[in-house]
């Protein structure tokens, strides 16, 4: 019996007794044990009683593409829309397709194995959360990529003040934070031909109804369910971000997005530390430029810096 089968029975939100998962598949109670041991570190919610048996606690609305379909307006975002229970990466499922599918292929799964985030750090991935990766076809240059990370940013931070009047700010280049915590990251990976860019792959992590407070508290994380107190649904959410998404990465060029995503910014009037290959530098963040540098001061000179790590230190002037 595999975990999904398991899954499947405990659906129904209600008590089903170990013996009854056991003898539906022939399997042993301690092979059933076994199976919801293992679920439960995936990150699935379930209740035990040796009384009553297994619980599924919380069932997230589930992943499905024709019901998201349905509702979706946009024109080509999302059309190619696949969801898969559990991958290793939805980014390395899109990449994997990424040559043959269609401009705007949208790849999400309920949970990721191996889920990547920014300088191969692991990225936890359990249900309830969007783990989502978008191919983009765009025609434009390999030095004109950091605006579809601006499109994207700005596209989730409009999503969830429109949604759920949440404050999200974008911490440079694009991770998305709610008072410091971070709720969504973003990884692009690119393939490049000479100079022309052959395809995109936006991957975007946002803890929507993920329960984080297992994780690390160095990570500084919330998720949705943490600031509103309740579940959202991810169907209406992952609706609204292609809407979004595909409107802003249409006009990925114009110093309308670029003054959006400067004006949405975590990161300005903050002490920073960025780490690059060249090192560390620390300074206030005085300016965003257009072509998406961050602007900071150290020791009486501005300098750019165009890729790092980023982290917020403190606000210049605050506590
Ligand atoms: C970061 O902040 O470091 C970026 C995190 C990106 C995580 C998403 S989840 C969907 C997609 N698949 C992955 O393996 N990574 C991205």
């Amino acid at each position: 019996m595999s975990s999904q089968e398991i899954l499947n029975f405990l659906s129904s939100g209600k008590w089903v007794s170990g013996e009854d998962l056991a003898s539906r598949q022939g399997i042993s109670r301690a092979a059933v044990w076994k199976q919801i041991q293992g679920l439960r570190k995936k990150g699935y919610e379930i209740e035990s009683s040796t009384r009553k048996g297994y619980r599924l606690k919380r069932m997230h609305d589930p992943l499905d593409a024709d019901m998201i379909c349905e509702g979706l307006r946009t024109k080509w975002l999302g059309l190619d829309l696949r969801c898969f229970n559990e991958v290793c990466s939805t980014n390395d499922v899109a990449r994997s397709i990424a040559r043959e599918c269609q401009n705007g292929t949208v790849i999400l799964a309920e949970t990721q194995t191996r889920g990547r985030g920014r300088l191969s750090r692991p990225w936890a991935s359990p249900p309830g959360g969007i783990w989502m990766s978008l191919v983009l076809k765009p025609e434009i240059s390999l030095d004109r990529a950091y605006r579809i990370n601006m499109a994207v940013s700005v596209a989730v931070s409009r999503s969830f003040s429109a949604l759920y009047g949440l404050d999200v700010g974008i911490k440079w280049p694009n991770d998305l934070l709610i008072e410091g915590r971070k709720i969504c990251g973003i990884l692009m990976e690119i393939s490049a031909e000479v100079d022309r860019i052959g395809w995109a792959v936006v991957g975007l992590g946002i803890n929507a109804n993920v329960d984080v407070s297992g994780f690390p508290v160095e990570w500084r994380c919330t998720s949705l369910r943490q600031e509103l107190g309740l579940e959202v649904s991810r169907i209406e959410l992952i609706q609204k971000l292609l809407w979004e998404i595909e409107e802003t990465y249409q006009r990925m060029h114009s110093k309308d997005l670029y003054e959006e995503w400067r004006r949405r910014s975590a990161t300005l009037g903050k002490q920073v530390r960025i780490t690059s290959a060249s090192g560390d530098l620390l300074g206030e963040a005085v300016d965003l430029a257009e072509d998406g540098a961050l602007l900071i001061r150290a020791e009486d000179k501005i300098k750019r810096v165009l890729a790092g790590d980023c982290i917020h230190l403190r606000a210049v002037g605050g506590i």
